[in-house]
């Protein structure tokens, strides 16, 4: 195997929250947000800069990112990246303006005492043409094209952009059949855009074991290195587990999950969210690998939030670590 570190994204405060219905206050978002940076995990999706008419539970991230800027770091050891989601340059020139306006530059290199806060930004493309044209309302040529000017202020400002290919498992109106190859051509391109790292997502949660290994053969085939790749694993069927180990065999270290399973539509008969940090994190644990998170902290972290949010909590190894 590779290496034995993972590193975990979580994604919970953004993709987990994005399809909640009900309005959830600023404050519980950033209690999420502050408690999670407190685990031990180093990357965390904290909202996105998108119009509130197509995500309105997403319309409070300018005062989330901009108290982030203002708070001061949350722990002492660690350094932690928050991530913003951009669908165009509008999306991050609303993020630049909120660093200008609080004089925060993008990549604040902690010293040895005093760890601090970095900002990146995800951008996204899909890999079929349905899912491009309900998602971001353009086709994925159209989308790559708005993802340049993206990456260019980006650069200029330090920032570091994680891409992302969505639907790269199966998609809700072409089926699971989506081609490998597209993916990895999408995936290429974004990295040669410029992404410092690109997460291919199964969206849908329709990817299989074989699926998983096909498509990772794929984009290998396509010269992109482990080091460059994230996965991105929905359990709608419950195989997030299970195609995680097939990204872990094939070399891959990166691996993005949400808190208590965060995220589906709750009116959407038989939708789930991402795979759960803490079942994530348990598995990882159990191959002797490391992630640096807390498990214990982050079960507490599960319950809370669901029951902030009157849901279940979807994270089993959650629910079993604070049985204990
Ligand atoms: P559009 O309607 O075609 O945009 O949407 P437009 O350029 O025609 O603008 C319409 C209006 O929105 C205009 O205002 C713009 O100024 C404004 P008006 O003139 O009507 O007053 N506007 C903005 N306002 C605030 N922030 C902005 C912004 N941009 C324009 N950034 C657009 C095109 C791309 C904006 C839209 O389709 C969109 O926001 N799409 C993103 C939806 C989204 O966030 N989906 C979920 C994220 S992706 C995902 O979940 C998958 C992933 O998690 C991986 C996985 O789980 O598999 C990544
Ligand atoms: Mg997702």
């Amino acid at each position: 195997l590779a290496s034995d570190h993972v590193r975990i994204v979580e994604v919970g405060p953004r993709d987990g929250l994005q399809n909640e219905k009900k309005a959830i206050s600023k404050e519980t978002k950033l209690d999420l947000i502050q408690r999670l940076a407190k685990t031990g995990v180093t990357t965390i999706e904290a909202g996105s800069f998108v119009p509130a008419k197509w995500v309105p539970q997403m319309a409070s991230t300018a005062e989330i990112c901009e108290h982030l800027f203002t708070s001061p770091p949350p722990s002492q050891n660690t350094k932690i990246a928050y991530n913003y989601l951009v669908p165009n340059i509008k999306g991050l020139e609303n993020l630049v303006k909120i660093m200008d306006s609080t004089g925060v530059p993008a990549d604040s290199p902690g010293s040895e005492s005093k760890a601090a806060t970095t900002t990146e930004v995800s951008l996204f493309a899909a890999a079929t043409e349905a899912f491009s044209k309900a998602n971001t309302n353009c086709t994925i040529a159209e989308s790559l094209e708005r993802i340049k000017p993206i990456v260019a202020l980006a650069k200029t400002k330090d920032i570091r952009v994680r891409g992302y290919v969505s639907v790269a498992l199966g998609c809700p109106y072409e089926g699971p059949e989506v081609s490998p190859s597209k993916v990895a051509e999408i995936t290429a391109t974004l990295l040669e855009m410029g992404a410092d790292e690109v997460s291919v997502a199964d969206t849908t949660g329709m990817g299989t074991a074989p699926r998983t290994m096909e498509l990772l053969q794929a984009l290998k085939a396509a010269g992109i290195a482990n080091t460059d790749l994230a996965l991105h694993f929905h359990d709608t069927y419950g195989q997030a587990l299970v195609n995680t180990i097939v990204g872990l065999e094939h070399g891959v270290r990166i691996f993005d999950s949400s808190v208590g399973g965060l995220g589906g539509c709750p009116y959407s008969k038989g939708a789930t969210g991402n795979v759960s940090t803490e079942d994530l994190i348990h598995t990882i644990h159990s191959l002797g690998m490391h992630t640096g998170i807390s498990l214990e902290e982050m079960s507490r972290i599960g319950s809370w939030i669901s029951g902030e949010l009157g849901r279940s909590n979807d994270s089993r190894a959650g629910k079993a670590t604070l049985s204990r």
